[in-house]
């Protein structure tokens, strides 16, 4: 290249430079060891001795100016990629989902709360036990039919002289007896905990949780259990809910009851309500349509189980039941957190959907 082509050409290949990578090739291809400038030097032999100086310093402007131009360069490129990659101060900020508690385990915190207020305390019983508890001591010998009912999982593992086989508790009832060991009489406690049986369908999954109520003293009748169990109905689906005792049949409790508790969809009228008059449906009085209440289609929905302990579960308690009485129940938590927000499905709990899962 001619001495005098040597900076416009620079001039021409900086203005199509984008990046540093870029740039560095340029820099070694004019002042790199075998650059330009550096053949430009070597040719000073061949130059006329009087000519030399001239022709040297002629060179070396060139280089100063090629490094000016190459500097300026690279600041403009730095800035360039320092432009691209600062961060806007000014911009809002990522708002990173915010975590809840599952549906679940608000439900057992508000209902351990509505009954530590009347005086019971929480316990959590085994949920892998002995039969002992489960059955035996509930009144429920090793072959009472009574026992198909809960479809018990049993665990592979040598059974024991005293206890029986161990199984995944098919219910909480047998945090009872635990409990009358524990304490003795009196009892207020709530039992809430994992539970096990081998169903599987929309109302139904193999793991569940259930909270008992277990109240245990002198002079304790059903109209302690009733209301009771009318303060849990109002505390937790709201002040206009209804109960009523259904006669029942349980090993372990005598009488038994299942419990009711008025349609939170129809309001215990067990008929929908005229749609075309959105404030009347809202409210509990009002026109009625003749279509039944498709959740419970009488006015009532079942709630479980409850009754007095058995003379014999006290007395496998080591309670005496000449002296003490005491109520109990047993329902599913899955079930009432269905009734009071309209959840048809159980396997929405468990299948881990977000959308689903934040709405509580
Ligand atoms: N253990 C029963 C079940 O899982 C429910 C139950 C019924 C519990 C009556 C009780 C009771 O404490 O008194 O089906």
């Amino acid at each position: 290249m001619k001495v005098d082509d040597v900076l416009p050409n620079l001039n021409n290949e900086l203005k199509g430079t984008k990046t540093l990578n870029e740039l560095e090739n340029i820099i070694i291809k004019y002042l790199g060891r075998n650059g330009l400038i550096h053949d430009l030097l070597t040719k000073i032999k061949n130059i006329d001795i009087s000519q030399r100086k001239e022709y040297g310093q002629k060179i070396n402007n060139i280089k100063n100016s090629i490094n000016q131009l190459i500097e300026q360069k690279k600041t403009e490129l730095v800035n360039k990629k320092n432009e691209e990659t600062t961060v806007d101060i000014t911009l809002p900020g990522k708002r990173f989902p915010k975590g809840s508690l599952h549906v679940i385990t608000i439900a057992i915190e508000e209902i351990s709360k509505i009954f530590q207020k009347i005086g019971f305390i929480r316990m959590s019983y085994p949920e892998v036990d002995w039969d002992f508890f489960a059955f035996e001591t509930l009144n429920m010998p090793r072959n009472h039919p009574a026992r198909d009912d809960f479809e018990t999982s049993f665990i592979d593992y040598p059974e024991n002289k005293k206890w029986g086989k161990m199984v995944l508790t098919p219910h909480t009832s047998n945090g009872q007896v635990r409990e009358m060991w524990r304490v003795g009489a009196p009892i207020r406690m709530i039992n809430i905990a994992k539970c096990y049986r081998p169903n599987w369908d929309p109302t139904h999954t193999p793991m569940f949780f259930q909270f008992e109520g277990l109240c245990v003293d002198k002079g304790i009748n059903i109209t302690h259990l009733k209301g009771t169990l009318d303060y849990f109905a109002k505390e937790y689906f709201g002040p206009d809910c209804q109960t009523r005792l259904r006669p029942h049949h349980f090993q372990f409790t005598e009488p038994s009851f299942e419990m009711d508790i008025t349609c939170t969809v129809c309001k215990g009228t067990g008929y929908l309500r005229t749609p075309e008059v959105p404030e009347v449906a809202a409210g509990t009085s009002g026109v009625l349509s003749k279509t039944k209440c498709k959740v419970c289609k009488s006015g009532w929905l079942e709630l479980g189980g409850c009754g007095m302990v058995h003379p014999a579960v006290l007395k496998a308690g080591k309670i005496d039941p000449g002296i003490y009485t005491g109520w109990a129940f047993g329902f599913g938590i899955e079930r009432v957190i269905m009734i009071k927000y309209g959840i048809e499905d159980i396997r929405y709990y468990y299948n881990g959907d977000i959308r689903f899962l934040e709405q509580f």
